[in-house]
């Protein structure tokens, strides 16, 4: 079995920035509840003109440019999420039309809630292992605005929209490992998915609970795995949930924070593409480059949970 690596990523932005002042007006709620629980000041949500399939298409379309990558050349599409607005057509197909990508390719959505892009990179690595191609496209993207109840102060606050990508190859040697799991647990829900509009419901503590222990499990699964520490790790980039998760394994571990990166600040919880939009960010910043060493952890509905490590490399 080939290891991949990343080699190009993108990310699109909803153009409705909502503050935590703007969901005051709304719940009873306050600025600094939220940002002392959960380190959110704003997020984003789809303007009229968007949707989950114009911001993954965008994202798609950023990460092939950035990759150098031929549209013909794509051997898979993978999609992450849980929110899209039609159950088949999946977003991935959607993708795959509008971006005009080969036919003669595997395509589909995977949900795994928050840990969805995590286990869309092992699906694409199975998929590009077993027809020979080259590259893959694999994308997170959310448009949990359509699934929010705004009456409810205890989840609506939490989440955005948003979308990110990444195209991958596949390299006969160097990093890979991975950590997939799951607990089968209904601690986050979402019920009638597709055009019948749900609500997403949340034990908040027992999530909390969950992943304080999921993060440290799958960073040390993949130290132990691969034989390397943090030290050797430019980068760990979690799923962007709360600030205070990240925080307090940040302590326990003992780990640098400057390896951490958060913007849930910005973006709320964004499900499966909060972790491919941290990515596409830090290599923006120039603090993800190529030949670096990442680790990605997610961790979420289902309960799911995702480690890998990779090499962040190019075409
Ligand atoms: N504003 C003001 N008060 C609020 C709000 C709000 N938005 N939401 C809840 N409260 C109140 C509650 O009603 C409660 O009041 P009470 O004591 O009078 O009953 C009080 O605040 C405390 O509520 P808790 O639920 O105990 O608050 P907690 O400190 O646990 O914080 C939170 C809630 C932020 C949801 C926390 O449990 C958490 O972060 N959980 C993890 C959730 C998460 O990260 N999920 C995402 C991972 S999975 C995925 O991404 C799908």
């Amino acid at each position: 079995m080939k290891n991949i690596e990343i080699i190009g990523t993108g990310m699109a932005k909803p153009g409705k920035v909502v503050t935590n002042d703007d969901l005051a007006k709304i719940v009873e709620t306050n600025d600094e509840w939220i940002t002392s629980r959960t380190g959110i000041k704003e997020r984003r949500f789809c303007d009229e003109n968007q949707s989950a399939y114009t911001l993954s298409a965008e994202a798609a379309q950023k990460a092939i440019e950035a990759s150098g990558v031929s549209k013909e050349e794509i051997s898979c599409v993978i999609c992450a999420t849980v929110s899209a607005e039609y159950v088949t057509p999946s977003l991935a197909c959607i993708v795959q039309r509008n971006l005009g990508l080969p036919e003669d390719i595997p395509v589909l959505d995977v949900n795994a809630a928050c840990s969805g892009f995590i286990y869309g990179l092992e699906v694409a690595r199975g998929f590009l292992n077993g027809n020979g191609g080259k590259y893959g496209l694999v994308i997170g993207c959310e448009q949990l605005s359509r699934l929010m109840d705004m009456t409810d102060r205890s989840t609506c606050v939490l989440f955005g929209d948003g979308a990110g990508a990444a195209v991958i190859k596949t390299v006969d040697d160097g990093i890979y490992e991975t950590v997939l799991g799951a607990r089968g647990g209904y601690e986050i829900t979402v019920e009638g998915a597709g055009p019948v509009v749900s609500h997403i419901k949340m034990e908040g503590q027992e999530v909390f609970k969950f992943a304080v222990d999921a993060i440290p499990k799958c960073i040390n699964a993949l130290k132990e795995k691969s034989g390397i520490t943090l030290d050797d790790v430019d980068q760990v980039i979690c799923h962007q949930a709360n600030a205070r998760i990240l925080d307090h394994c940040v302590r326990k571990m003992k780990a640098d924070p400057e390896k951490f990166y958060k913007n849930m600040d910005r973006y709320g919880n964004t499900s499966a593409a909060s972790v491919p939009v941290a990515l596409d960010e830090l290599v923006k910043l120039g603090k993800v480059n190529p030949g670096d060493t990442i680790m990605m952890v997610g961790f979420g509905g289902g309960l799911t949970w995702a480690g890998v490590l990779l090499k962040y490399g190019v075409k």
